[in-house]
């Protein structure tokens, strides 16, 4: 899938570019069965909240889910990385779904990816990014992804590392400056029903609140990385900071209704 020259201008311009309903009904029937099995199993790469046994992330997911590694290699995905990083060999940095589960879901501090993928991996350059699919609804109430816009372009910010407030250490930024960034940029939520998708920046400033709703909210993340700019420390498991960096392959864009179809075929 391409974007066009007005959606790269966008996402330049404000560090983020939302995408609705990019995967049909069917296709994200085919993911969202999959869920409730994934964050059941009990091994280390499904991690839980804090302070409750809900699901906070199942990560490297494609390495142990053939539907995920579909995923993990479908143009509609990958191609619109390979365009905004300027490259066709990427790998990925990082595959993970977030639960934001219902009731228990926690915050996710105010914080740039890349400060992390620096501090943590010794990334060289932010020429990595995120695209998120949406395979719940997010709504105003379930802890949407928050963005501070523009924010990408002032450069990796100060952070401090916080190993206290959730499950999941992440090098955060501190209130007297987010205060400052959101005067200046203001704060939006993009909002979408399942099969919608979000890329944003590496040093995009960005959030998440806690889930109080019946609602779970569980969004897919590709952390795709040019293959020229791997990490070079290796601090952090493999299935939370990839060693693999071979370049992805894309998949045909019809590849996971292919796979439905066969599937119930064969079941029939
Ligand atoms: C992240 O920043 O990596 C995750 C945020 C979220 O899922 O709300
Ligand atoms: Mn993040």
């Amino acid at each position: 899938m391409k974007l066009t020259d007005t959606q790269i201008k966008e996402f330049e311009t404000e560090g983020y570019l939302f995408l609705p309903n990019v995967f049909s009904a069917e296709e994200m029937a085919l993911l969202t069965a999959e869920i409730p099995g994934l964050f059941a199993q009990n091994r280390p790469e499904v991690i839980h909240e804090k302070d409750s046994n809900a699901p906070r992330s199942a990560f490297y997911v494609q390495t142990w889910n053939d539907v995920f590694a579909m995923v993990a290699r479908h143009p509609r995905l990958v191609e619109p990385g390979m365009q905004m990083l300027g490259s066709d060999k990427l790998y990925m940095h990082q595959f993970k779904i977030n639960a934001k589960s219902a009731f228990d879901g926690a915050v996710w501090q105010w914080h740039q990816d890349y400060a992390t993928w620096f501090n943590d991996d010794d990334m060289p350059s932010p020429r990595a990014m995120n695209i998120a699919l949406f395979l719940a609804e997010a709504n105003e109430f379930n802890g949407p992804l928050m963005f501070i816009p523009r924010s990408h372009r002032l450069g990796r910010l100060e952070a401090g590392h916080d190993v206290t407030t959730t499950s999941y250490p992440l090098w955060t930024i501190d209130n007297d400056t987010i205060k400052r960034l959101v005067e200046e940029g203001g704060i939006v939520a993009p909002k979408g029903s399942a099969g919608s998708m979000l890329l944003f920046h590496g040093n995009l400033v960005h959030a998440s609140g806690s889930n109080l709703t019946p609602w779970s909210r569980w969004v897919l993340y590709l952390s795709l990385n040019r293959c020229d700019n791997a990490i070079r420390r290796f601090k952090r498991p493999t299935w939370i900071a990839n060693r693999d960096f071979t370049p992805i392959e894309m998949l045909p864009d019809d590849c996971l209704i292919t796979y439905a179809r066969n599937r119930q075929g064969a079941a029939a």
